[in-house]
């Protein structure tokens, strides 16, 4: 996973230094066991790395600032290969530190190498993959003088997934970078140029962005920036333009990013409703570049998703079956890869990823392009490798989420994937105009309805201190709320660490049941009272079963639903909403609990141990 950062610049300064500390802590997402920097200047190469936080790196570089410099890279890691160690944090350095690097992904042939290189005299400092291709790349250099011929030689030696910078002592105006499924984006400034594992790395400085194509080595000077394949001829970069507003990337007076991202959510459904809906009310999603007539052949539709962004999937499969009667899979992506799934022309696959990385889904969408099936892709992050894979992308414009456990990005995958499903049947006519109208008009006035259950923020929080001693608690949903349920769940696991189960509530008498004890504390989401009644109903018995057992129900129910008052010990009450749309708001008041318990614990929520946001191996 790892989050990279290269800069050269035509002045002398601190700002190689800076843009890399300020592109390592907007990166941090990536992985935060250890940070590094490598600068270069006229008196040569300097390496400053420290295992932990970037904090850990900052005390030692103001014990000893570095020089000033022309070029600079910056690395923080999420450990694969060698423990969180001073030794195996990036850069590593070879050729007796001419030459320093970076690199994020997995070397798979790192062992072979290390015989051969060991075999040959070189003498290894870390238990990293990397440091192999550090003294491939110091041999080439000795070798071409060139750092950019260098880093094809070591490209064509390497397998695996990697992006790769290097510096070398001797050449101050030059970062060359490489990239085999693992994220490279280039920044376009005046007198200067940016690299960055994604455009929050170097969203301060500049909008204009290149994306890199797969297996492309980029050389960048203060004016110029020339991209090779891998075998050696030119080759093209597709220019774009960062729409994220560089303040969005900051905490803006919350105490952390998962409460600013949370605050987040009503803008992120407004945003990622905008602009798709003409004068007449139609739906058009311009981005969708797949042939409509094969849109209406889909016979099937499979969501690839990890984690939260599969949870949307979920959700998004009872609004996109109800509305267009196409029978939608819900499937994680590695699960998909490997167990021959049934997919041909006919197939629609849906990608959802809030990154855009995931290496997991990068090999799903993959598997289902090669078996002839289109792939739309549901991404938040620009010029990342999944909607470059993909037929089509529909961006959801969350604008940058940094807290590693997802929030905002999942109310607006659910709003995007929405706006597919309603495309798909206006396209496929399973809906009436005046039908799509209506639940565009319902969709719009979700940002309303997010900032009303924000309200409740103080009560939830007041129930999650005092529940901050709890040892495990369940959570219940049924039809829609049954992801939201597994959502509240995943979220208090990753958050609070823990032990969370989610269930839908049907399944509650056929074994979780046997759970269910005096003090046990139980979420529960519950259906609107209007409309599907009976969904309502039978939430309701389960919680009379609960609370018949002595466990002690929180509820997050419609305003005005007094039926629940009576049985639950807590209610939340949410604004009412129809059913499909519901997740859209029941779900705040269980990312508020998971966080509020967090910090009543006194744990890093935009951090949480063990965690990447962008998990980019296999
Ligand atoms: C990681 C993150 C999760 C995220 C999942 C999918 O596991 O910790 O928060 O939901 O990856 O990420 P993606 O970027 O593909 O949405």
């Amino acid at each position: 996973m790892c989050g990279i950062v290269g800069y050269v610049g035509n002045a002398l300064s601190t700002k190689p230094l800076d843009v890399a500390l300020g592109g390592l802590r907007r990166l941090q997402y990536r992985g935060y066991d250890s940070a590094g920097i490598a600068l270069v200047g006229p008196t040569g190469l300097t390496v400053v790395k420290r295992a932990g936080k970037i904090d850990r790196l900052e005390a030692a570089l103001f014990e000893n600032p570095a020089p000033p410099a022309y070029a600079g890279l910056g690395h923080t890691r999420w450990a694969t290969h060698g423990r969180p160690t001073d030794a195996n944090a990036h850069p590593h350095v070879g050729g007796k530190g001419r030459v320093a690097i970076v690199h994020n992904g997995i070397l798979e042939n790192h062992l072979v190498l290390r015989e051969e290189l060991a075999a040959s005299g070189v003498a290894f400092g870390s238990q990293t993959d990397t440091e192999v291709a550090a003294h491939l790349l110091a041999a080439a250099y000795e070798e071409t003088g060139d750092l950019t011929a260098a880093m094809l030689r070591v490209v064509a030696r390497l397998e695996g997934a990697f992006t790769l910078l290097a510096v070398a002592d001797d050449a101050p105006s030059t970062v060359v970078g490489a990239r085999r499924s693992s994220p490279l984006v280039v920044g376009l400034g005046a007198g200067e140029n940016f690299l960055g594992s994604d455009v929050a790395a170097f969203i301060e400085h500049t909008h204009d962005a290149l994306e890199l194509g797969e297996d492309q080595v980029v050389t960048i000077t203060p004016e110029t920036v020339s991209v090779l394949g891998f075998d050696g001829r030119p080759a093209i970069a597709r220019p774009f333009t960062v729409d994220w507003d560089a303040n969005a990337a900051v905490k803006g007076g919350f105490s952390t990013f998962m409460n600013k991202e949370i605050h987040d959510q009503p803008d992120a459904v407004a945003k990622t409703l905008l602009g798709r809906v003409d004068a007449a009310g139609r739906l058009h999603l311009d981005e969708l570049r797949i042939d409509e007539r094969l849109l209406r052949r889909v016979d099937k539709i499979v969501v690839v998703a990890c984690g939260t962004a599969a949870y949307a999937g979920l959700v998004a499969k009872y609004a996109i079956e109800h509305w267009c009667r196409i029978p939608v899979e819900v499937e994680l992506a590695h699960e998909f890869r490997y167990r021959d799934p049934v997919v041909g022309e006919k197939t629609l696959v849906v990608a959802i990823t809030q990154s855009g990385e995931t290496m997991d889904t990068i090999q799903a969408v993959r598997h289902a392009r090669d078996q002839g099936a289109k792939v739309v892709a549901v991404v938040n992050t620009m010029g990342s490798t999944i909607p470059r894979e993909s037929d089509a992308a529909l961006y959801t414009h969350a604008g940058p989420e940094v807290a590693v456990a997802s929030t905002k990005a999942f109310i607006a995958q659910i709003a995007a994937t929405y706006l597919l499903g309603l495309y798909l049947a206006q396209l496929r006519g399973t809906l009436f105009a005046d039908e799509v109208r209506a639940v565009l008009t319902e969709l719009r006035a979700i940002p309303a309805k997010i900032e009303r259950v924000l309200e409740s923020e103080e009560r939830i929080r007041e129930l999650a201190i005092s529940m901050a001693d709890v040892g495990s608690i369940l959570y219940l949903g049924r039809h829609v709320g049954y992801p939201v349920a597994l959502e509240g769940a995943l979220k208090l696991k990753e958050l609070a660490y823990i032990h969370a189960e989610g269930f839908a509530a049907g399944e509650l008498k056929h074994g979780p049941i046997a759970l269910i004890e005096p003090g046990r504390v139980v979420f529960v989401v519950v259906p609107s009272p209007r409309g599907r009644d009976q969904l309502h109903a039978k939430v309701l018995s389960n919680i009379a079963e609960i609370k018949a057992r002595g466990a002690r129900a929180v509820v997050i129910a419609e305003e005005g639903d007094d039926d629940v008052a009576s049985l639950a010990a807590e209610v939340i009450f949410v604004p009412p909403t129809p059913t499909l749309l519901a997740p859209l708001v029941a779900v705040v008041p269980l990312q508020i609990f998971a966080c509020e318990l967090a910090t009543a614990k006194g744990l890093d929520v935009d951090q949480p141990r063990n965690l990447a946001k962008s998990v980019t191996v296999e």
